[in-house]
């Protein structure tokens, strides 16, 4: 693992086990980077009978002795961030040590008063179904060139400047278009010096760290939050999340040269999920669409909401194959399927009366698709207790040799349960 550069990314729409993938990694990898997206993220571990979900914390901070990064593509709510520290420490498993990114940029609380107010803006039609986390109005203000970064918090000057200067715009939009009270002041922006008080041990020059990790010979994980259907580009726009969840995203966030990457490791849920508004071809709107909810969980770890399910999409799949040069597929939930006598896959579109074999992300298109399935026999046994791919059933077999034919990649990881130990590894 000496000097080996891994990207995790989720191939779907975000949920598909990106940490407990990462869990499962971390313990061989030096260094965890978050790089893109924020608190909008839930990356769930189950060590032993706990559960964890971190929400902006690398998932590697519960190993000892790792470095987890926070990279600069990754916008961090420092409440959020600090309870997860908190707790951590309370229950003492900060384990880990951790740099932040001095150059990521903050949720700021207008960015998250704005997130519910733009969306209702929108309305039924046009919402986009966010977290309401404060992401997308904090990437705006990035792309704006008037975000406020973790750096900037360290410093009384220039914090009191560029929040000032936000807070006048902000407080115009409040009050001009969606007739609500301003934001004071004061508050926020001694909230925001408590909050570079309590983070300046943590805030560093990322990209710099994790190129001296690099330079001593160091393993890095990139953890990529979301799925590659959400990305800004390459998703199924406008339905999509504000960053990149695809690999190269984790180029950028991470500050690391596309030359440096090793692996993209792409996390596929056996079916299908997503949460929020947007199309999705194959979701089953009737009982085995509900039986993979309630089976599988499928209850959104930032939000509670209910999760859309359906059917394994492989031109979906192909296409994230593609835009993110996905080596190694990891296969989560496997286990959910037991006891489905036949399920289903989606081999191709069809969109007036033409086969479709291309993923589009117009989603004006994508929702007048119709999915063309293949059924596969499916298993009666559980397989939660399998630890090699021999001891699965030989309809679980075929499923997994049919996802690594139909992508031309390797699985080289599978999950059959939610606990650390209740993972298959088959050269990963
Ligand atoms: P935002 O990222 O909160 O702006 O939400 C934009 C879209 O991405 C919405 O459809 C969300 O439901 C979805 N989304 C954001 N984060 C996640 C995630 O971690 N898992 C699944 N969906 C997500």
């Amino acid at each position: 693992m000496a000097g080996q550069v891994d990207v995790i990314i989720g191939a779907q729409w975000g949920d598909e086990g990106k940490g407990r993938v990462v869990d499962a990694l971390a313990g061989r990898m030096d260094v965890i980077v978050r790089y893109q997206g924020g608190a909008n993220a839930g990356h769930t571990v189950i060590v032993g009978d706990e559960k964890h979900v971190f929400h902006l914390l690398p998932s590697g901070m519960l190993y000892s002795g790792k470095l987890c990064v926070i990279g600069n593509g990754v916008v961090v709510d420092p409440d959020q961030l600090l309870k997860e520290l908190k707790e951590l420490q309370e229950q003492g498993k900060d384990r880990a040590c951790l740099v932040v990114s001095g150059a990521a940029h903050v949720v700021m609380p207008y960015h998250k008063v704005l997130d519910g107010l733009d969306e209702k803006f929108r309305g039924k039609d046009r919402q986009i179904g966010t977290t309401k986390r404060g992401i997308g109005p904090c990437y705006v203000d990035k792309y704006n060139r008037v975000g406020i970064r973790i750096e900037d918090l360290l410093d009384a000057d220039v914090l009191r400047e560029k929040l000032s200067f936000n807070l006048e715009i902000k407080n115009l939009v409040l009050s001009r278009v969606y007739d609500e009270s301003p934001l004071a002041f004061d508050e926020i922006y001694e909230k925001a010096l408590a909050w570079g008080r309590a983070l300046a041990p943590y805030v560093d020059d990322a990209s710099l760290v994790v190129d001296q990790a690099l330079q001593e010979g160091k393993s890095i994980l990139l953890e990529g939050a979301q799925g590659t259907l959400l990305d800004a580009d390459h998703g199924t726009y406008p339905f999509v999340t504000s960053s990149h969840p695809t690999a190269s995203g984790g180029c950028l966030g991470a500050g690391i040269g596309p030359t440096r990457i090793d692996r993209v490791i792409g996390i596929v849920k056996a079916y299908c999920t997503r949460v929020g508004d947007g199309p999705f071809p194959t979701e089953d709107h009737g009982e085995k669409g509900a039986y993979l909810r309630d089976k599988g969980g499928e209850f959104g770890a930032t939000t509670g909401r209910p999760r859309r399910c359906g059917w394994l999409d492989m031109v979906a799949l192909r296409y994230a194959v593609r835009v993110n040069g996905i080596t190694a597929i990891a296969l989560t939930k496997l286990d959910v399927l037991d006891g489905l006598d036949e399920i289903k896959i989606c081999t191709a579109y069809e969109i007036d009366g033409k086969k479709q074999e291309n993923f589009t992300g117009n989603s004006t298109v994508l929702s007048r698709v119709r999915p063309l399935y293949e059924s596969l026999p499916g298993w009666s046994q559980r397989i939660d207790g399998c630890r090699s791919f021999e001891a699965l059933p030989e309809a679980a077999r075929n499923y997994v040799t049919y996802i690594e034919k139909a992508t031309g990649v390797p699985v080289a990881l599978i999950g059959v349960g939610p606990k650390r130990e209740q993972t298959i590894l088959r050269g990963l």
